[in-house]
């Protein structure tokens, strides 16, 4: 905050981008939903995931232009225009005293949109770099970030901007400092999009929802869902496959009862384990987006099940 109130006091001057800014996606390895309710959650950053690259239009006045193909996105932020991409972008431009005209943003992204992956917390991310700048403190950044992920996703607990900005293995609590897990070694994980979108909101509101109705049963399921996420930080920094993925089954069991898994879902989950996987659960708000599997070694069979049903599995390591 300091930075934006220091740019307030000078002489007015015309709001700049800078020329490029990146950010990364986000696997969520256990706690989410829980991390909503003040559970802790354990995540790991996929970097560079998104690239944005600005350039100055002809025109200082034309409504500035976002371009990301991979995601067939293709927007100007004119005022009228009433897309819940373009109002976050707004939002997070106003709040960083960026320009909202003048400009052209073209993205290139490596990870699918809507898929559970933090594609919007990217984007938020990597827009507020971009108008803040290389020096920017991250805690600006994520500030910045929530502002669009608000609009993009209702009340999020923040974890999302929060790997998208800082990288790394985080362990992170709602409303506090999240803390930078150091794996002694990378651990190999497979992350699997179903292909079927799905809104987080929607998601969040089904464990409200569990909440309200089945108390007594629903707030210890969110207790066990933050337990697995201390289980599975120890099991990680040990690198202990077989607890990560006894872990990644009671996850997606619990996650499945409060009824953000998908017939997909479970689906995938089943061919995982069929294939070899240590376990397997659906990582993110669920509901579609992706699953992810903890290979017991060598995960060439593991792919190769999923390649046999057309999808396009990821192999990921996490903690480089
Ligand atoms: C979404 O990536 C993670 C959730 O826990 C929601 C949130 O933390 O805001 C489902």
């Amino acid at each position: 905050m300091a930075a934006r109130s220091q740019r307030r006091q000078g002489p007015p001057m015309m709001p700049v981008l800078h020329p490029r800014a990146s950010a990364c996606a986000k696997i969520i390895l256990f706690g989410e939903h829980a991390v909503v309710h003040g559970q802790p959650a354990l995540a790991a950053a996929l970097p560079d995931a998104l690239r944005l690259e600005a350039e100055r239009l002809d025109d200082p006045r034309a409504p500035l232009t976002l371009d990301i193909p991979a995601w067939s996105l293709s927007l100007s932020l004119v005022p009228e225009l009433e897309h819940p991409v373009a109002r976050a972008c707004a939002d997070v431009l106003a709040h960083c005293d960026g320009p909202l005209q003048g400009w052209a943003i073209r993205g290139d992204a490596s990870i699918p949109a809507g898929a559970g992956l933090g594609s919007s917390a990217a984007l938020t991310v990597a827009l507020a770099k971009l108008a803040l700048g290389p020096d920017a403190a991250v805690e600006e950044i994520v500030e910045a970030s929530m502002v669009g992920e608000q609009v993009f996703h209702g009340t999020p607990s923040g974890i999302d901007s929060q790997v998208a900005a800082r990288g790394g293995v985080l362990r992170f609590v709602r409303g506090a400092a999240p803390v930078q897990v150091a794996l002694p070694r990378p651990v190999t994980l497979l992350v699997v999009p179903s292909g079927h979108a799905r809104s987080t909101a929607a998601e969040v509101a089904k464990v409200h929802l569990a909440l309200e109705r089945w108390p007594t049963l629903a707030r210890p399921m969110i207790e066990v869902l933050g337990r697995t996420t201390e289980l599975g930080e120890r099991a990680l920094l040990e690198g202990d496959v077989a607890r990560l993925g006894q872990l990644a089954d009671i996850a997606h069991g619990v996650l499945a009862g409060l009824g953000v898994s998908s017939p997909i879902l479970d689906e995938l989950c089943g061919v995982a384990r069929a294939a070899g996987a240590a376990g397997a659960k659906l990582t993110g708000a669920g509901g579609g987006g992706c699953m992810l599997a903890w290979p017991a070694g060598d995960p060439t069979a593991l792919v190769a099940a999923f390649d046999a049903r057309g999808l396009s599995p990821l192999v990921v390591e996490v903690g480089r």
